[in-house]
């Protein structure tokens, strides 16, 4: 059908049924789309594989298909045919149409990241849908939806503790399914090394040692095979993947392997940074750089730049850094540490489309067209504004409401708060960014989107991982994705209740806000620390 007479046909069925309406109460979709209408009648689908006629597309597929597997008992029943259509006339990136037919749904798109979210979509309908022996009863809808952000991103730290491949597969299969398309990866920091580097073992073998609660715990790390598979793996969920290597400060891990390039030892923080004064840190950094690169397609590497105050003071100790400053007539160690980013974006940015840093870089005067920044600081909104007035691209992801590691009721004891009271409730994530100072930039093209952070150091199981992410996934998916209009306190608790069925179903330990006895908190270790 061209869009005129699909345009025709939906507005006559909704004059015949009467029952057209957005925010459709029984449609359990997280996050929800932008306009939904419910039509008369129902959908009845084979609950079998899904398969389509244009092989250039079948891809696409599998994502779904493995996710609704295990709730195919027949094998026998044929497989359900889904019409897909690249229509580039919808403009936004990742936006589609899904329309339920009697028999039959058809997805529109401009391009396969918005076919791969409508499928995510139908997934949401399948697994929410009233069964009727082999098959599945779906509401007769018509969804447009776009995103409202095009970053919609996840932050696992793993050098604090390391969950391995299973885990990160399965939580890119639930970033999947929310619609999050950005996996940020922190794969080094002062306990531990995660991610082999040919050039160097001793940073895996050494720098591999440990995690924040035992620091002789045997190395682990990813080879770079497994970088690879993840990669791929992620790729078919259409996720990006940003590697960070943090530098030059949260480097004691990497300083224990290769000490010659540490840049010695401030009260507190043993060996926490690198040396910038030293002309081959620059060398070695960037040799390891360049192995990243060629692992992640997404030319984005992250090279933190994050609290570097906390062992700077080593560098006033440090010879050669007197000298540096004096060469270049610099006044503080501040102008050093920009100094170093610099010279790293100047290597970095020969080989990778894209650096990115934390907002303490805003005034290093890195590249402006190709350099992204995290703002985290919540409490540093000149930091935001300043780097939206230089022109910089910004990923939001604030302390408050952002951070995973902060607990998610008053009740709870472990995990961080912020001066001492404040935490962030699953509300506290859905509300963002309309409850923050970002509120007035959110519509600017600067504001790339937004971002939730795991930082693990209290994250010390599986178990506990799961219980700071759910439900707060789910809240950070609508914040991403659903403009305004669309989001509603009362229509999401009633969707999420819908979700937390779907959660117990893959036995995840998540917190129940609406029945907060059910898993009681998963503790593992207590921390006050509020960086
Ligand atoms: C950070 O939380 N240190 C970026």
């Amino acid at each position: 059908m061209n869009k005129f007479l699909f345009k025709v046909f939906v507005i006559a069925a909704l004059m015949i049924s009467g029952a057209g309406y957005s925010n459709a109460q029984n449609i359990n979709l997280i996050p929800y789309p932008s306009q939904v209408d419910v039509l008369k009648g129902n959908c009845v689908l084979y609950n079998s594989p899904l398969f389509t006629n244009h092989k250039g597309l079948s891809g696409l597929l599998q994502f779904f298909n493995e996710e609704m597997s295990p709730l195919q008992k027949n094998s026998h029943i044929p497989k359900q045919l889904i019409d897909l259509k690249i229509l580039p006339s919808l403009a936004v990136y990742g936006s589609y149409e899904l329309t339920t037919f009697e028999n039959q749904v058809a997805i529109a798109a401009p391009d396969s990241a918005g076919l791969f979210n409508g499928l995510v979509t139908l997934l949401q309908l399948y697994k929410t849908a009233k069964p009727l022996n082999d098959k599945l009863v779906l509401p007769h809808l018509v969804i447009h939806d776009r995103p409202r952000f095009g970053w919609r991103g996840f932050m696992l730290d793993e050098s604090r503790h390391f969950f391995g491949k299973q885990t990160v597969k399965e939580l890119l299969d639930w970033m999947a399914f929310y619609k999050l398309n950005r996996f940020h990866w922190h794969l080094s920091d002062s306990q531990g090394w995660r991610i082999e580097i040919k050039k160097y073992p001793l940073l895996t073998s050494i720098g591999g040692i440990g995690n924040f609660t035992d620091p002789l715990a045997s190395a682990t790390y990813y080879t770079q095979e497994d970088i690879r598979e993840i990669v791929a793996y992620a790729k078919e969920r259409f996720i990006t993947i940003i590697p960070e290597i943090d530098m030059p400060g949260h480097a004691t891990a990497a300083n224990r392997a290769y000490p010659a390039f540490s840049g010695g030892d401030a009260p507190g923080y043993p060996a926490f940074t690198l040396d910038p004064a030293n002309e081959e840190t620059y060398a070695y950094l960037t040799n390891i750089l360049k192995e990243i690169r060629a692992l992640f397609p997404s030319g984005i590497i992250h090279l933190g730049g994050d609290e570097v105050a906390f062992g700077i003071a080593a560098w006033e100790k440090n010879p050669g850094v007197a000298r540096l400053m004096a060469a270049d007539q610099m006044t503080d160690l501040n102008q050093v540490e920009h100094y170093f980013l610099r010279r790293m974006a100047d290597s970095v940015l020969k080989f990778s489309n894209y650096l990115m840093c934390w907002d303490e870089a805003v005034p290093a005067d890195l590249p402006v067209n190709r350099t992204y920044i995290s703002w985290w600081r919540q409490n540093h909104p000149e930091s935001l504004n300043e780097a939206i007035s230089k022109g910089y691209k910004v990923v939001l992801c604030p302390r408050l409401p952002l951070y995973l590691d902060f607990v998610q009721d008053s009740t709870h004891r472990s995990g961080r708060k912020w001066e001492k009271t404040k935490f962030n409730s699953y509300l506290d994530l859905y509300h963002f960014p309309e409850n923050s100072i970002a509120a007035d930039l959110s519509g600017k093209t600067n504001i790339l989107g937004l971002q939730g952070n795991l930082w693990t150091e209290t994250v010390i199981s599986k178990k506990r991982l799961q219980y700071l992410l759910f439900p707060r996934m789910a809240s950070l998916a609508e914040a991403g994705w659903t403009a305004v209009p669309a989001k509603n306190d009362s229509l999401f608790n009633t969707r999420l209740k819908a979700h937390l069925l779907l959660y117990d179903e893959k036995n995840i330990y998540y917190y129940n806000p609406f029945h907060p006895d059910q898993h009681p908190e998963a503790v593992d270790v207590n921390t006050e620390d509020q960086d």
